[in-house]
């Protein structure tokens, strides 16, 4: 098995820029089905995710080439049958359902996988589609979605604002025939990125950002292509502010406005970091020396709230900070697995249910800990920047689908953090 291995205890100093967004990128990837002619994406990272998707692409017969980080695409008929592989690998195969209905006229899907962040339920993907005309069965382990000709406008409201879902009847939407208008939307900016990335290829969507949505259906496909770069990941630019955080130093995240991270570096700013925000960049700056003021009573929310994605490296960095602490997650139930990590780094965290309770003020060390999903994974890896001593992560192929290289973007800082080949972490035989 692989591990991370992540030696605390250096300040981190220099300048980083994340990549183009995983939840940008994957309904990307799936739109590109919708259109006509060729589509490219532009700075598309390596993601575990990313691979998969492609994956799922191909699976499906369409054509599709990665090379120098863009992602090409050219229009080919397709089959609505995806295998149960590149589904089962990630959350993002739901993003297919609307695109495959529309391109193959019917689709098949084995449930789709992900972080086990608790209950996924897609009831509303599957109510909207449905109400668009879409035949619905759904099956132990899949859903299969039948169109007999065009998917016919809707005036729909959300039971609540999904980004998936939102991104699926949008998609479909924009396909369909007639004038739609989504209500109770979500407004994630990867929302206004997908509908700025299927007007260029000829959808008519207005709204993108707000909670109302109207869209002018094409009745068919998209007629035009597409060339976009997603917008810049705004849960890494908070993984490298959490390590600046937990390891102390200085690091400017390049390339991502602040505003897309507003309630993570406010954050950072209550519990005793200098962050500076500039238009397009910011850095967050604390001495090793001076602890963090912990007293926060976090509570998680839909955009423009504190994102969900980013509730575990909040914690990461409240583990040591002075005074106790609170996280509440409002979106999913089992979003603090990566207590048992932290209790292992010599934190007392306690999760109850949706609440992360942190003591603070733990003196952390290193350990053997186990990634249990995507940013919990991220989680421990920041938080093991501030313990003493060595940290090995098993199990970081979580990490992996939402990082190219964390351990790889963290060294570039100066931590000491880095991937362990099998052979080399089978020589370890203890973790100090
Ligand atoms: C996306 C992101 C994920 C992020 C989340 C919230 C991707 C690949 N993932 O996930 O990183 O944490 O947004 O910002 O983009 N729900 C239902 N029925 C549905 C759909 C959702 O009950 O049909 C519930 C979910 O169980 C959850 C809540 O709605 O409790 C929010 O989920 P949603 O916004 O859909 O998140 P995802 O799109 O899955």
């Amino acid at each position: 098995m692989e591990w991370i291995e992540v030696t605390g205890g250096r300040p981190l100093a220099g300048r980083i820029r994340p990549a183009a967004a995983k939840n940008s990128v994957l309904p990307l990837l799936a739109a590109t089905l919708l259109c006509a002619q060729p589509c490219t994406l532009r700075g598309v990272p390596p993601l575990a995710d990313v691979r998969a998707s492609l994956a799922l692409l191909e699976a499906v017969g369409a054509a599709v080439r990665f090379a120098g980080g863009c992602v090409y695409t050219a229009p080919r008929p397709v089959s609505g049958r995806v295998p149960p592989g590149p589904a089962a690998a990630m959350r993002g195969s739901v993003f297919y359902l609307a695109p495959l209905l529309m391109r193959a006229g019917r689709v098949e899907l084995p449930l789709p996988g992900g972080c086990c962040l608790g209950p996924r339920p897609i009831d509303i993907h599957l109510d909207g589609l449905s109400a668009m005309g879409a035949h619905v069965e759904t099956r132990p382990a899949a859903v299969a979605l039948l169109r007999r000709g065009a998917l016919h406008a809707v005036d729909y409201t959300l039971r609540l604002p999904s980004v998936g879902a939102t991104l699926t009847l949008m998609m479909a939407a924009a396909c369909a025939q007639g004038h739609s208008i989504l209500r109770g939307a979500a407004c994630e900016p990867e929302i206004a990125d997908a509908a700025a990335f299927l007007n260029a290829a000829g959808a008519q969507i207005e709204g993108a950002g707000t909670p109302v949505l109207r869209i002018g259906g094409a009745g068919g496909l998209l007629p035009g292509g597409a060339c976009r770069t997603p917008l810049p990941d705004r849960i890494a630019a908070a993984t490298y502010a959490a390590a600046a955080a937990c390891a102390g130093g200085c690091v400017t995240v390049e390339g991502c406005p602040p505003a897309l991270l507003e309630p993570f570096l406010n954050f950072l700013s209550a519990a005793g970091c200098t962050v500076t925000a500039r238009a397009g960049d910011f850095t967050v700056a604390r001495d090793p020396a001076a602890p963090l003021r912990g007293g926060a009573a976090l509570c998680t929310g839909a955009w423009p709230g504190f994102a969900t994605d980013t509730a575990p490296l909040a914690a990461a960095v409240l583990l040591a900070a002075q005074g106790a602490s609170t996280v509440h997650d409002s979106l999913f139930e089992n979003r603090f697995a990566c207590t048992a990590g932290f209790a292992a780094l010599g934190a007392g965290a306690q999760a109850r249910g949706r609440d992360l309770v942190i003591p603070g003020g733990a003196a952390l060390h290193g350990a053997a800990v186990t990634a249990p999903d995507l940013r919990g994974g991220a989680a421990l890896v920041t938080a093991a920047l501030g313990a003493a001593g060595r940290t090995l992560v098993a199990d970081p192929g979580h990490i992996r689908r939402g990082y190219a290289d964390l351990p790889g973007d963290l060294a570039a800082l100066g931590a000491r953090c880095r991937y362990l080949a099998p052979q080399e972490a089978e020589k370890i035989v203890e973790v100090p």
